[in-house]
């Protein structure tokens, strides 16, 4: 999976090298041309050049020290966030502590407002849909009408930024200089959109995956309340363990691609289960079983590889590993009130909710 994901002769996209007809590919919905949009200059859908040229303004603004700086935010809230979870005594992890976590902690990367996480959080889940396998006209309807809302927002915190830049991402986005020539408006909201998209929806997860994992297997959770496992190592082995993102698809772009042996025509494509490949017994001794000490629980695939790899892998673990430091420390008799269910998903698995109360 780490070749393919490193194989440049397979793409996110194939527009850039041949038509719809030549790649049996629907062409993009029309009465969807509002989510498809905003998809146009997202980094998951383009390929270089563009991709590496909107992908190193990207990493301008996730430079080490920018995102270390998260680091102190990131205790705090999630401290201040536990507070008013413990006061309650039961709640829901997902709504009431990872969602409004994650939304803050991006959108303060990003200079973004938090005054309508909310609706940012609601046009994120609509959005996301279109990434599944069986999204319904409902769901596509809705999702378009999302994108919709969400870009005349993100058009709102341009002129706003135009007019009066701040020292954040959304102006030096708007300011940027790259081959001498500005991004284009829609160039920004694709970048933004997915940044804001991307930044929440599979830390989120990790964090009702792994809370759900840990209770689940209540030695586990005991070794790090003791101090035995760093919460670090247990980061890492609940993302192998139950990974938020289960799919990813690439187009095979040029003939003579072969994979495990098995020669892939150009036009076809490769589909990559994550959670597999970080079962696989070849990499991670006795997969199945939990173990937050495992000591190659880093090598799972959950980031991705290649020039679409993670951007927010730094930020992720910061987030996830102040979280869980928290409860740990500080909801030691955390039990789940009822067993989750999950969001009826196949690419982005999560839960409906995590309910949950300290015992
Ligand atoms: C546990 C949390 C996260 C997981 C498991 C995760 C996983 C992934 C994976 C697997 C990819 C590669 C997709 C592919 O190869 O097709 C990816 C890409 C990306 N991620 Fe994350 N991600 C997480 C958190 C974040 C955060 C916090 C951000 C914040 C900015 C972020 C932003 C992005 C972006 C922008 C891309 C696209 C990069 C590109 O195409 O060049 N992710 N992520």
């Amino acid at each position: 999976m780490r070749a393919c994901l490193r194989d440049k002769r397979l793409g996110r996209n194939f527009r850039h090298v041949g038509t719809e007809a030549e790649f049996k590919a629907e062409p993009l919905d029309p009465r969807r041309r509002a989510f498809w949009d905003v998809e146009r200059w997202s980094l998951l859908f383009i390929e270089p050049p563009e991709h590496t040229r909107i992908r190193k303004l990207v990493a301008a603004a996730f430079t080490p020290r920018a995102v270390e700086a998260m680091r102190e935010p990131a205790d705090q809230l999630a401290n201040e966030l536990l507070d008013d979870c413990l006061a309650r005594g039961r709640f829901d992890l997902l709504y009431d502590f990872a969602q409004p976590y994650s939304i803050t902690l991006i959108c303060r990367l990003l200079g973004v407002p938090t005054d309508r996480h909310r609706d940012l959080l609601d046009w994120s889940h609509r959005h996301v849909k279109m990434y599944e396998f069986d999204t319904s006209e409902e769901q596509a309807e809705s999702a378009t009408r999302a994108a919709g809302e969400f870009r005349d927002y993100v058009l709102g915190l341009i002129e706003e930024r135009r007019s009066s830049p701040r020292d954040d991402m959304v102006s030096a986005l708007v300011a940027a200089r790259v081959d001498g020539g500005r991004l284009a408006d829609d160039e920004i909201v694709s970048t933004v959109v997915v940044l804001l998209n991307a930044g929440h929806e599979a830390t989120v997860n990790t964090l009702g995956n792994g809370v759900r994992a840990l209770l689940q297997h209540p030695g586990q959770w005991q070794r790090l309340v003791s101090g035995e496992v760093t919460v670090a190592n247990a980061v890492e082995e609940l993302i192998r363990w139950d990974p938020p993102l289960q799919l990813f698809e690439r187009w095979v772009l040029e003939d003579g691609v072969e994979v495990g042996g098995t020669p892939i025509p150009r036009g076809e494509v490769v589909s990559m289960l994550f959670g597999s490949a970080n079962r696989d017994p070849r990499v991670f001794a006795d997969p199945d079983r939990l173990d937050v000490a495992r000591e190659n629980a880093a090598d799972h695939i959950g980031f991705g590889g290649g020039i679409h790899v993670c951007i927010g892998a730094p930020l992720a673990r910061i987030e996830l590993e102040a979280s869980f430091r928290a409860l740990v420390k500080r909801a030691q008799g955390l039990a789940l009130i009822e067993e989750p269910v999950r969001v009826p998903a196949f690419v982005i698995r999560g839960f409906e909710a995590v309910e949950v109360a300290v015992v």
